[in-house]
């Protein structure tokens, strides 16, 4: 049943009336968030940039007839995570897409070790963390949804971001293992998996641009698949890198992806490209 502009009745009640959305200053989390919004979920919008999320906010609820807050916060620190799950609590959340994230390229031997170890809290323990809360509260209501952020590097190893692959084979474990655990309480859980989408996320993570699919679509095909199934690779590009990858040895894809990845890094002796954007958000 269709209820205000758009909104599916049921939808609504399994996964509304609040989401939280990690990630949501830019990128495919604040598009996740406009698309959640326009489905008439309300939405507590979380990122480091204050000023940019607050502008997310103002243009939601000038656009969809639903309510926002803002919680500025580093998930690279746990008492951020804590500040956030403690913002959430009289909030009746149903839904976590746990977006943000970041990487890092260039040969292991290249990239700072603060750099990677940021990259280990951000991108897997605030997501732990954000999916164990959640999923009990969800538990209890006995219905809500979680999506985590793989990729399409982690399938397999790949040289290059043999850290950042690392997380995203992590997430993609987990929310596989999590989808039958949660399943009957209720919860759906469902691992996107894309390849290169346009976004800030290349020039952050030091890579050359290279096609990329769009975020909308991104943000569409991903929130239409939750419930449907475990994981999405969302747009054209990722389904095709991923299926016809998906046909070759592990180690065959380790060394296409790896020299993929080569060729996109700009600097293979030392980039600091997070370090930099991590100074200045
Ligand atoms: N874009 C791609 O090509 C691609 C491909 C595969 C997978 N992914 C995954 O998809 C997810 C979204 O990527 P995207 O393309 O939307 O990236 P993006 O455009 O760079 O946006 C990243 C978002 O994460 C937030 N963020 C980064 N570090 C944070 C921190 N320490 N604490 C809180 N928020 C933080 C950023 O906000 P602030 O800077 O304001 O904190 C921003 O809102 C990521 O998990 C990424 O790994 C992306």
């Amino acid at each position: 049943m269709i209820t205000r502009r758009g909104a599916d009745a049921s939808w609504l009640d399994r996964y509304g009336p609040w989401a939280v959305v990690t990630g949501a200053s830019e990128g495919i989390g604040r598009e996740i968030a406009r698309d959640l919004a326009r489905r008439g979920v309300n939405i507590v919008l979380v990122a480091r940039r204050a000023e940019l999320l607050a502008r997310v906010a103002t243009e939601i609820e000038q656009s969809s007839p639903v309510e926002t807050r803002v919680i500025a916060a580093d998930l690279g620190k746990s008492e951020d995570v804590r500040h956030v799950l403690l913002g959430c609590e009289a909030l009746d959340v149903g839904l976590l897409v746990a977006s943000a994230g970041f990487g890092t390229a260039g040969n292991f031997l290249a990239t700072g070790i603060e750099d990677e170890i940021g990259m280990l809290d951000v991108n897997c323990r605030a997501v732990l963390a954000m999916s164990k809360h959640f999923s009990a509260r969800f538990a209890a209501r006995k219905r809500g949804g979680l999506i985590l952020f793989g990729s399409i590097v982690g399938f397999q190893g790949v040289g290059n971001a043999a850290n950042y692959a690392a997380t995203k084979a992590y997430i993609q474990t987990l929310a596989e293992g999590l989808a039958v655990d949660l399943k009957p309480f209720g919860i759906d859980v469902l691992s996107c998996a894309p390849g290169p989408v346009e976004t800030g996320f290349a020039a952050r993570s030091n890579l050359s641009p290279t096609i990329s699919a769009d975020p909308r679509r991104v943000a569409r095909e991903t929130v239409a698949a939750l419930g449907h199934r475990t994981t999405v690779k969302p747009g054209m590009l990722a389904k095709v890198l991923i299926n016809s990858l998906g046909t070759l040895p592990r180690f065959l894809r380790t060394m296409i992806l790896s020299g993929i990845m080569a060729s996109r890094t700009k600097h293979h002796n030392g980039s600091k490209a997070q370090s930099r954007s991590n100074q200045s958000a």
